[in-house]
Parts: structure tokens; sequence; C-alpha cells
């Protein structure tokens, strides 16, 4: 995810990224929830960012290093008892995958990536992302994204899994811990979401890279989307418009982007397995809210507030 910078701007937020570089590494790593399992002491996290933001500047990464410390954070907050996999889907050239799985080294997890290692497949007519696309877009071949990899990361940790996601990700059989997803068509994240929701363990976590985009975070707030799908409520996403406050200053919005030429975004956003993103309340006498099977609904008779499950059918 990236703005349109006035290259006049662009070394001063050059200078301004590089000089907080170990400033976001001990804030976005300072955690006491870290498992001691994984023996990660202070010096060793600093390695570990310190790795994470040069292999995005020796990988094209189309990601930043700070979402993927966020997302390292998440995973070494996760019991070492507990089970699940890593999810990558859209690789491109392998940074953001050489970075997870560098993590995954030191939590003892696999990584599953997963891609066309073709680029992006043909725009569909009802997604209003395929326009700013091209199909073939961030191609990278999976030698490519091995060998970058086995350079930079820990490829052992590896499983890779070609093809269209509506192809490979109806293999999942595995719990998934945490899955990152950054895969721009809307379609893509539509296929990703409905095929690896189901997967994702009891407070796993899913990144989204596109953040900025009210139209496309709107998946994660669609009552209607989560009704179809998994007859649930919606589970809202934790930096949506702006992406997570990582130290980056963007006010908005997307479409006045030009307006602000020294405004960045450069993160990511996530939801978690168990959040809830879900409007109840009503003023008494306004009508009740749809409800969707086992989960409580608001009535227009009393107060407002959450009411006891309602019956199915
Ligand atoms: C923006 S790139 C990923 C960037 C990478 N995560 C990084 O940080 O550098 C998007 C990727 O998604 C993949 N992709 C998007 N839609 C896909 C689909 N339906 N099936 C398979 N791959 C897809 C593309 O091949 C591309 O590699």
């Amino acid at each position: 995810m990236t703005l349109r910078t006035g290259s006049r701007h662009r070394p001063l937020l050059r200078l301004y990224f590089l000089a907080t570089v170990p400033v976001s590494i001990f804030f976005i790593l300072a955690s006491t929830k870290v498992d001691p399992a994984y023996r990660l002491t202070r010096t060793k996290k600093l390695r570990l960012g310190l790795r994470m933001f040069l292999n995005t500047i020796r990988i094209p990464t189309a990601s930043s290093f700070k979402v993927h410390l966020v997302m390292a954070l998440k995973l070494l907050e996760v019991p070492h008892h507990q089970e699940g996999k890593v999810v990558e889907c859209g690789s491109w050239q392998g940074g953001s995958a050489a970075n997870l799985s560098l993590v995954c080294e030191v939590t003892g997890r696999r990584l599953a990536i997963f891609d066309s290692f073709a680029g992006l497949p043909e725009g569909e007519a009802a997604d209003r992302e395929a326009p700013n696309y091209q199909a073939g877009d961030f191609h990278g071949s999976q030698d490519d994204v091995r060998r970058n990899i086995e350079r930079y990361g820990a490829l052992d940790c590896c499983d890779f899994y070609p093809g269209w996601f509506e192809d490979t990700l109806p293999q999942v059989d595995f719990p998934v811990c945490l899955a990152f997803l950054d895969v721009d068509y809307e379609s893509s994240l539509d296929t990703c979401v409905r095929h690896l929701w189901p997967h994702l363990v009891d407070g796993g976590h899913l990144f989204v890279d596109e953040c900025a985009i009210p139209d496309y975070v709107a998946l994660f707030y669609s009552e209607s989307w989560w009704d179809e799908v998994f007859g649930t409520t919606p589970p809202g996403l934790i930096g949506a418009g702006t992406g997570l406050a990582l130290g980056e200053y963007y006010i908005g919005p997307w479409d006045e982007q030009d307006a602000h030429p020294l405004q960045h975004i450069t993160t990511g956003a996530y939801t978690r397995k168990g959040m809830s993103g879900h409007w109840t309340y009503r003023p008494a006498g306004h009508g009740s809210v749809s409800v969707v099977p086992g989960r409580r609904k608001s009535s227009a008779t009393g107060s407002g507030r959450d009411q006891p499950a309602a019956t199915p059918g």
C-alpha cells in the first residue's frame, strides 16, 4: 500500500522513516505477553526487527516492515503449545514471506505461502479495485520467492501452494493462528476470507495490507456478507481507514490524498477471531435489528441494549 507522494517530500519522509526504525522496533515489540518459551531477549528482538527492516530493502516489498513487526508481535504472544500455522496470501517477490518465515523460525511454526506466482489474475467486472491493476502485476515466480527466502529468511519453515486462490485455498485443512492477506483485488480478499476464516483458531489474527480504502475494508463490517457466508456478525477491523497507529501521519480521506503530500500510510489493519464490529443499539420504538442465528439481538421494545440470544429460524 503506497500513497502518491510528491518527489519534493520524499527525502523528508524517508529520513523520518529511517530515524524511527529503532524506535518502531522497540515500541512495537514491547509486550509483557510474549511467551517466555521463545527466549527472546531485548537484543534478540532488536536484531530480529533490524533484519526484518533490512529485508524490505533487500527484497522489493509492497508492505511495511512495521506491519510485519506487528504480525511478529502477535505470533510471539501466541503460547508455544497452541496449534496453528501462519498463512500468507500474496507474496510477490517474497519480502513479507521472508519476514514471516523468520518469526516462524523463532516460534516453531510453519508458513504456508499461497500465490499464483504469475501475478494478479484478470480483474472481474464487479471488482472495484480491478481497474487499478492489470493481469500479471506483482509477478514473482516461485523460484524468485524461494531464492529470496533462502537468502534472507528461513526456507525450512515454508510450504508453497502455487495457483489461483479459489483453487488452492480449499485445500486448507489445518488450523491457522495468523493469516496475512496482501491481495489487492476485492475478489481475492473475498476468496481468502471465505476459505481461511473457518480455519482461524479462536483469538487468531487476520491481517490485511489494504487498509485505507473504505469500500475495501467494509467487508469486515458488512453484516449481510458475514450473515450470508458464515451466519454470524462481522468482526470489525483495527486500523480500518487509516492503518494501524504506528507513527505515520495520515489524516485522509483516501480520495483526497494529493491534498496532503506529507501524509503517508504504510501500515495495515487486522481483525481477530472473536472480535466484534456489529452495531445493535436502536432507540426505543425504531424497529429491531435483523438477527443472525445464535447471536444476540436488540429490541425496539426494550432498552435497545443486547437481549438474550435469538432462537434460530
Ligand atoms: C501486492 S502483491 C503482494 C506483496 C507482498 N505481500 C509484499 O509485501 O511484497 C499481491 C500478490 O497477490 C497475488 N494474488 C492476488 N490475487 C490472487 C489470486 N486470486 N490468486 C493467486 N494470487 C493472487 C499476486 O500474484 C501478487 O503476488
